[in-house]
Formats: structure tokens, C-alpha cells, sequence
């Protein structure tokens, strides 16, 4: 079985590599393949023939693609349609990571995995775009995930160390208390993504976010106690921190497929040991 990771040196495609270790794995970053460049990328996978493609590449930056917008539609939208006419060539399973971002965020009780998505971003709106792509692949999973946190590559730091840094230099922070979300933690995605082919379940869409909801505010009081770190947190609202794209409030995912995953909080113990 030969697995193809796309994005393999940032957060989630570290942790498939790791996850997948024990398979033969080709494990690709921009370096080694552009996946908008659709003629080499052809190229190398027809000659490498992978019988899994795992595509983790995206652009994430949510504020930066609001400027961006035909580069997001390009790699968010565009490239997994490549992927998915390739995985049918070759008859590949095609993975594609997805987000709470394609809905609204304006349900407080959340969002099963058959809700109607109504994206607010540009980057919510190309993540939509990639799902109706790999939707074309006959074999094909689309995990949803939130809030992504783990060792992180290419300088990008997740919220987790970014709090953890900020309390080198500041004793007082301010957090957004007015949304919410589902953090998931990186290797327990690479898990229930192994989980999910290994079982071979039926094609479709699934939600693989860890156990339970919180706010920004929340999640740092988490992360500092967990460390032990005396900070003066203070509840703050969105409206007091102007970022270029608008958020779900309520980007919560409900699971109603898979059992259920470790609670968020068992997730980041684990990180902040490790
Ligand atoms: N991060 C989150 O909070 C979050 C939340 C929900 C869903 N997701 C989804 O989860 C998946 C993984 O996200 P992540 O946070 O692990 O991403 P990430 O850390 O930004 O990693 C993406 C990797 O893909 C590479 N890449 C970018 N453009 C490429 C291209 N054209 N061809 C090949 N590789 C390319 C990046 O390289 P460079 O660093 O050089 O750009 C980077 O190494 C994505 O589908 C994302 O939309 C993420």
C-alpha cells in the first residue's frame, strides 16, 4: 500500500507522516511537488502510481486569503480536482481535509455532517469548493476538522504556542470569549484518518474534531493552567479585535458517524508533555 501525503511539513501532514511510518509513504511538500501545477503534478503521481493520496496541502491563512482570492480558489478549490481526476485514473482513494469555516457559524447547536454549508469567508468558500472537487473522486473521504493544534512547520505557529510565546514577554492578555469552536489536536486526526481508511469505511464525509466546545478565552485558561502559567486573562469580543475575515461564532462539528474522540482538553495535556 503506498501512501502519497500532500503537505507533509505542515501541522496535520507532519502528524500523517508520523502516523503512517510504518507504510511505504512518500512524503511531499512544496519542494518536492506544487499541486496547482497540474501537468507535474500529473507527472509525478502517474509515476509513482500511490494507491492513497492524502492531500493536507491548503492555504490557511483565513485573513490572507480574503486578498488572495484566486491563489486560495486555485489551491483550496481548485487542486483537489486535479487529485480527484488523477486518484480515478489511477483508482487511489483521495483524502481531502476540510473545515467548520464552510458553515456559518451561526447555529448554537452545531453542524451534523449532512447540514447545509454557508460559507462567510473567502477561505470558508474555496474549502467548499475543494469538497464538491474530491467529491468527484469515486473513492474518496472528506474529513471536516477546527481549530488545529500540534508541532507545527514553516514558522506557522498554531494557538497553542502562540499563547505559550506571548506569555514570555506579556502578564496580562486579552481573548476573545464570543467564539466558539472544536480545538483537534493533530495526531488524533492523523489516527481517525488511518482509522477511517483502515476500516475501510464507506466513502463520504465525516467530522473528526476531539471531544467538546470552547471559546478562545477558554482555551487559553486551559493551556495556562495546565502549565501552570499565572497570566491576567481578561474576556474580550470579537468586535475588539478587527481581522480581515469574518469567523463562524458557533463552528461547532457534531460527529454522528464515528465513535467519539478523546476530549480537547486530554488532547492538549498530552501536547503541552510532549
Ligand atoms: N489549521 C487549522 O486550524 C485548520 C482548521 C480546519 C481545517 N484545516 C485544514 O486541515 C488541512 C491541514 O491544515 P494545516 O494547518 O496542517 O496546514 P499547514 O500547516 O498550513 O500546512 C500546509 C502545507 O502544505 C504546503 N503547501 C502549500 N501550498 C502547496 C502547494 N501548492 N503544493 C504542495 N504543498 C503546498 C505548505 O507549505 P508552505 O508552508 O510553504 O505554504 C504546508 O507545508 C488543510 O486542508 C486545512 O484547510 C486546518
Amino acid at each position: 500500500m503506498k501512501i502519497l501525503i500532500i503537505g507533509a511539513k505542515g501541522t496535520l501532514g507532519q502528524a500523517l507522516v508520523q502516523e503512517f511510518s510504518n507504510h511505504e509513504v512518500l512524503a511531499w511538500d512544496r519542494e518536492e511537488i506544487d499541486i496547482t501545477d497540474l501537468e507535474a503534478t500529473s507527472q509525478k503521481l502517474k509515476a509513482e502510481k500511490p494507491d492513497i493520496i492524502i492531500n493536507a496541502a491548503a492555504m490557511t491563512d483565513v485573513d490572507a486569503c480574503e486578498t488572495n482570492i484566486a491563489a486560495a480558489q486555485k489551491l483550496n478549490g481548485d487542486a483537489p480536482k486535479h487529485l480527484a481526476q488523477l486518484a480515478n485514473e489511477l483508482d487511489a482513494t483521495l483524502v481531502q481535509y476540510s473545515t467548520s469555516y464552510i458553515f456559518d457559524g451561526s447555529s448554537k447547536d452545531g453542524y451534523a455532517e449532512g447540514a447545509t454549508p454557508h460559507p462567510i469567508s473567502v477561505y470558508g468558500q474555496t474549502k467548499l469548493s475543494g469538497e464538491h472537487s474530491a467529491m468527484l473522486a469515486r473513492k474518496h473521504y472528506i474529513l471536516r476538522l477546527d481549530r488545529l493544534f500540534g508541532r507545527s512547520g514553516g514558522g506557522k505557529k498554531s494557538f497553542v504556542d502562540k499563547m505559550l510565546e506571548a506569555t514570555a514577554t506579556k502578564k496580562k492578555l486579552s481573548m476573545i470569549d464570543d467564539e466558539e469552536g472544536n480545538p483537534t489536536y493533530a495526531p488524533d486526526i492523523a489516527a481517525r484518518t488511518r482509522y477511517i481508511l483502515e476500516n475501510k469505511l464507506p466513502y463520504g464525509i465525516y467530522h473528526t474534531t476531539n471531544e467538546g466546545s470552547c471559546s478562545w478565552y477558554e482555551w487559553a485558561k486551559e493551556i495556562f493552567k495546565i502549565r501552570g502559567i499565572a497570566v491576567e486573562l481578561e474576556r474580550a469580543h470579537v468586535a475588539d479585535f478587527p481581522r480581515k475575515a469574518k469567523r463562524p461564532q458557533y463552528a461547532h462539528l457534531i460527529n454522528t458517524k464515528l465513535p467519539p474522540m478523546r476530549s480537547w482538553q486530554a488532547a492538549l495535556k498530552e501536547y503541552l508533555a510532549s
